[in-house]
């Protein structure tokens, strides 16, 4: 089981949009797939036209069991119609709502986050945390939890800023992670999103972010109205748009995750 993170401490820039197609494209391929919507805003549970309700509260804070608070999403939301009925892999949500946050406020073990999803290790292939853009303790618990951090970014100022904020909390983990033993988080990549490839403060700024993170940034996805309207649907590309360019660009951000992830096994 990996668990993998979607952070940016800067809002807007497609942390929701690449954790819903991220979970949705490792369950079509065929694997075990939990969304755990960690943020206030629920926007990850209403991606799928599912109901904000307090699922993570009630699991982190009232210590309840996953079936009573694990959202099955139906695969004709994230899958292409004709397909999925055959869907291979599953895609389960934790929703969330307004009471996320008063998780922080609720719990004193920074581990609380890892021990109730270590109960996972042989059911489920991939977590898959959407965070909100605020820093709270809840997000130091996450930190605790996590083996990988993708981080999306558009390529503007205050998105590199809220870059540079989120790996420097990252970093603040370290030593306490080693402490427990546990391995470093790995950055598993950089995705700049909402890219206008005719505008020159993006490509500068894109060159800029791969002369810093060398081969950690993956292909940027460009902005394209299509990814507002699949948030209108309450569906995904691969359901809404197949066989489009939009529908190859959110293939490419599963198969950079893969790539990363074998690489290092
Ligand atoms: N490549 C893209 N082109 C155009 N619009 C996009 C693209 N990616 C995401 N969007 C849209 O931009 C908006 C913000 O994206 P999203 O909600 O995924 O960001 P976020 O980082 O999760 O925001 P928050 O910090 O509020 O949680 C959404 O309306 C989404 O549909
Ligand atoms: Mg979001």
């Amino acid at each position: 089981m990996k668990i993998i993170t979607l952070l940016n401490e800067k809002g807007g820039v497609g942390k929701t949009t690449v954790a819903t197609h991220i979970a949705a494209g490792l369950a079509i391929r065929g694997n075990r797939v939990i969304l755990v919507d960690a943020d206030p805003q629920g926007h990850a549970t209403i991606a799928f036209g599912l109901s904000k309700e307090p699922g993570f509260y009630d699991l982190i804070v009232r210590n309840a069991p996953f079936q009573d608070v694990l959202r099955p999403v139906p695969p004709e939301k994230f899958n292409v119609p004709d397909e999925a009925k055959d869907t291979k892999g599953q895609l389960l949500l934790v929703p969330s709502n307004i009471e996320t946050r008063s998780i922080a406020g609720n719990i004193s073990d920074a581990f609380t986050v890892l021990k109730r999803f270590t109960q996972l290790r042989n059911a489920i292939d991939y977590i898959i945390f959407d965070t909100s853009p605020t820093p709270s303790l809840l997000h130091s618990s996450i930190y605790m939890a996590t083996d990988g951090i993708i981080y999306p970014t558009k390529c503007e100022a205050w998105s590199f800023d809220g870059l540079r904020e989120s790996f420097n909390h990252k970093d603040q983990f370290s030593p306490i992670r080693q402490q427990y033993n546990l391995s470093d988080i790995r950055v598993l990549g950089i995705v700049p999103t909402m890219f206008r490839k005719k505008t020159l403060e993006h490509q500068d700024n894109l060159r800029r972010l791969r002369e810093t993170f060398g081969d950690l940034v993956w292909k940027p996805l460009p902005v394209r109205t299509i990814w507002a309207e699949v948030a209108s649907a309450r569906r995904t590309v691969f359901s809404l748009a197949p066989g489009t360019a939009t529908e190859a660009d959110a293939w490419g951000l599963v198969d950079q995750l893969e790539a990363q992830i074998y690489e290092h096994e």
